[in-house]
């Protein structure tokens, strides 16, 4: 886009206001399968595997609120479900760990999207974990799948687990991931994660603190067990914290606001703030 659109679209959008800028710039497709055809033709999504996982998964059954959009949706207790360009950038870069057999993390799971999409990529015998603190979300994520994949849950191909992401996934202490993804920006890479990769394993996650610079990053471990850390794009992404830190529950008692947090109308008021997690 050259200097002069962005320009015009500044005007524009200075003029109209926040919903003018919702409109101007983001993808938007018809349903599932044009949303990752834009994102396919903008060159987001360029693996085959990817392609499929996320053609399979279809978004609507994750948030309520404009689903084939290319951007975040808010899913309940200060959180939002990802924006796919994020999800499909993640899948990416984890392809090559993503294969049938592979056991693998999602860490902060919210809605369960991504655990979804990661599953199908390790399918038919993989295994894919996610780890949320928010109990509430980890029953939103089951019906979600529940509805969108019925069996993945049953057949344990996919294990939602409730409990702190930072210090890895609890079940097991000698569990080991090919890859994990996180969905929150850590302000230090936990530690735990990066015990829980296993050689050749390969983790992306946000790394910054709140507020501030953030980039996405890729953790990969070597054969030997030495870890090597590179940078992929800055991005922006609610942090990796506490639970009681994130969600207040006495700010979110009242009906009428939690109709409207679900409709994503205090989203969409937020979306100058370029929360594109
Ligand atoms: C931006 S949301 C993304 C959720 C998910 N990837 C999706 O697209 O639906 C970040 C998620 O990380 C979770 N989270 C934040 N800190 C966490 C922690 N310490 N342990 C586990 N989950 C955490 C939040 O509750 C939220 O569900």
């Amino acid at each position: 886009m050259s200097n002069r659109t962005l320009s015009i679209g500044r005007k524009v959008r200075s003029f109209f206001g926040y919903k003018t800028m919702a409109l101007y710039h983001r993808a938007h497709g018809e349903n599932n399968d044009d949303l990752i055809d834009q994102l396919k033709a903008n060159n987001v999504i360029t693996k085959a595997r990817v392609e499929q996982a996320m053609r399979k998964v279809d978004r609507k059954n994750y948030c309520s609120s404009d689903p084939y959009k290319d951007s975040p949706s808010y899913i309940g207790y200060s959180v939002n479900i990802s924006a796919p360009h994020m999800h499909a950038v993640a899948l990416e870069n984890l392809e090559d760990k993503l294969v049938p057999g592979a056991t693998c993390l999602d860490v902060g799971s919210g809605s369960g999207y991504l655990t979804a999409c990661m599953s199908l990529m390790v399918a038919p015998n993989g295994k894919a974990y996610g780890v949320e603190h928010i109990k509430e979300l980890t029953e939103i994520a089951t019906k979600n799948i529940n509805k969108d994949q019925p069996g993945l849950l049953e057949s344990g191909r996919v294990v939602l687990v409730f409990g702190d992401g930072r210090k890895g996934l609890q079940l097991n202490e000698s569990i080991q991931f090919d890859a994990i993804h996180v969905g929150a920006a850590a302000a230090e890479i936990p530690q735990a994660l990066i015990d829980q990769l296993k050689p050749n394993g390969r983790m992306i996650i946000p790394v910054g603190k709140e507020g501030g610079e953030q980039f996405l990053e890729q953790i990969d471990k070597l054969p030997d067990g030495r870890v090597e850390r590179s940078v992929k794009m800055g991005v922006r992404y609610v942090p990796l914290t506490d639970a009681s830190l994130q969600y207040d529950k006495t700010k979110h008692r009242w009906p009428l606001v939690n109709y409207l947090l679900r409709k994503g109308y205090f989203h969409r008021r937020q979306q100058n703030d370029t929360k594109w997690n």
